[in-house]
């Protein structure tokens, strides 16, 4: 036998099976998105790979060590997107969009990072990224948060819990640093391999390290919240009372500094305790900087992206979601008369009807099999069309989701049998 290809470390198909988890999550947040104004934007996957140095910054482990990045025929570097913002922000700039204008938007699809592939972290992962430009805050931070908030009750998700931090400005996050790299510089002996790469070109990492040994060291460490500019700290009080106000519970984390080096004030992350080490679902915040470093006038920014993947294995943690129905009305021939009238008759049925979907029985079969199809279908109606209904020019109709009895409808008048005997059915569930 031909050897199989095998499909590329990481990058998962996505099943019929899986789809009703995915479509309630992506139906869900755009329903939502829409009732607090945000519109869709699609960019490009790939970029020149210098965006996202500029935008993710050139010391995070997603430019140093995660990107999917080629030289194209033309002698260009050219990267698979790791993430959205930066794409999304270089569209304003480029379609002239900012121009002191305010924008809420959104943008979904695949991401890509050479990460090391575990339950929940994937190469090519599905994000949901929200990105609101030009409001300076704090109000836009709150409403965001209210959003996701809103999405998780919309869902039905109760294991996700918030947390927040702020990053300050960039002057007061340099001033941070230095007393951030003393002191590690003072313990360095009880750094590990990552911590040591990390203090050299982006020390606040450090704070982020997973190690168990560093706990300790990582807890001792000056505080970045004790450090903030006088405007930043006022931000991050507004944000907190807001939430309290609003009922939103979130617990202030000192030590959440997110991958990404474009962040500034108000961050967070919506995290979980049902998925493992990765945990969070759904992480943003502030970039107020970033415009202008991708050359676009300055304008602030916050946003963040939820994880598809990882909110869909929340959502199936009980067991999949109902399969969904793929029909309404599954016609059933029988007899070679009837099988090829079955091919016009369906087509008549979808121009009258053209809101409900129909499944013809393809390929033959007996009875039996063509109504364990058609149960299979999830149709609430089958439509039976025997060589004996043809020729007295009727249909037999049958419910399928409950036991009651068949009838019989005139070919002529079959499309409104059809919608009557559905109404039943539906009052009946
Ligand atoms: P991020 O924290 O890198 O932020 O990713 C956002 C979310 O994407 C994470 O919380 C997680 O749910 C999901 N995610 C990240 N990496 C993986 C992976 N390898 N496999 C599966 N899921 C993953 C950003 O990407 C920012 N652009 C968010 C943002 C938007 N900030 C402001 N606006």
């Amino acid at each position: 036998m031909t050897e199989q290809i095998q499909p590329v470390r990481g990058m998962n198909d996505v099943l019929p099976a899986e789809m009703a988890a995915w479509h309630a999550i992506e139906t869900g947040a755009r329903e939502l998105l829409s009732g607090y104004g945000y519109q869709e934007i699609r960019v490009p996957v790939v970029e020149r790979t210098e965006l996202f140095k500029r935008a993710i910054g050139e010391h995070t482990d997603v430019v140093e060590k995660e990107m999917y990045t080629f030289v194209d025929q033309g002698g260009e570097s050219l990267t698979l997107r790791p993430e959205g913002t930066a794409g999304v922000m270089r569209a304003l700039i480029s379609n002239g969009m900012l121009r002191g204008q305010r924008h809420k938007l959104w943008c979904a699809g695949p991401m890509f990072r050479h990460e090391r592939p575990q339950k929940g972290r994937y190469r090519q992962f599905h994000q949901i990224s929200v990105e609101a430009v030009g409001y300076v805050g704090p109000d836009v931070d709150i409403e965001l948060i209210a959003l996701c908030a809103r999405l998780w009750r919309k869902l039905g998700l109760q294991r996700v819990r918030l947390e927040i931090n702020s990053l300050g400005t960039a002057e007061a996050r340099r001033a941070y640093r230095e007393r951030l790299v003393e002191y590690l510089n003072a313990h360095h002996d009880q750094l590990d391999a990552d911590s040591r790469r990390r203090l050299q070109g982006n020390p606040l990492r450090v704070l982020d390290s997973k190690n168990p040994e560093m706990r300790a060291l990582i807890d001792g460490a000056p505080l970045l919240t004790e450090h903030l500019d006088p405007e930043s700290h006022e931000h991050f009080q507004g944000v907190c009372t807001a939430l309290e106000g609003l009922g939103i519970p979130f617990r202030v984390n000192p030590r959440l500094v997110r991958g990404l080096d474009y962040y500034s004030r108000t961050v967070f992350e919506w995290i979980t305790d049902a998925l493992g080490a990765q945990d969070a679902v759904c992480s943003g915040g502030r970039y107020d900087g970033l415009i202008a470093q991708l050359g676009g006038e300055s304008t602030p920014g916050i946003g963040f992206a939820m994880g598809i993947e990882r909110l869909v294995a929340l959502l199936t943690q009980g067991g999949p979601c109902a399969a969904p129905s793929t029909a309404d009305v599954y016609i059933v021939v029988s007899g070679p008369r009837a099988s090829s009238f079955g091919l016009g008759l369906i087509e008549r049925l979808r121009d009258e009807l053209p809101g409900r979907r129909f499944e013809l029985n393809l390929g033959g079969g007996n009875f039996k099999a063509q109504f364990r199809r058609a149960d299979r279908s999830g149709a609430a109606l089958a439509v039976i069309v025997g060589d004996d209904e043809l020729q007295r020019g009727v249909a037999a109709l049958k419910p399928l989701r409950r036991e009651s009895g068949q009838s019989e409808s005139p070919l002529s008048a079959l499309a409104a049998a059809i919608e009557s005997a559905l109404a039943v059915a539906a009052a009946q569930t």
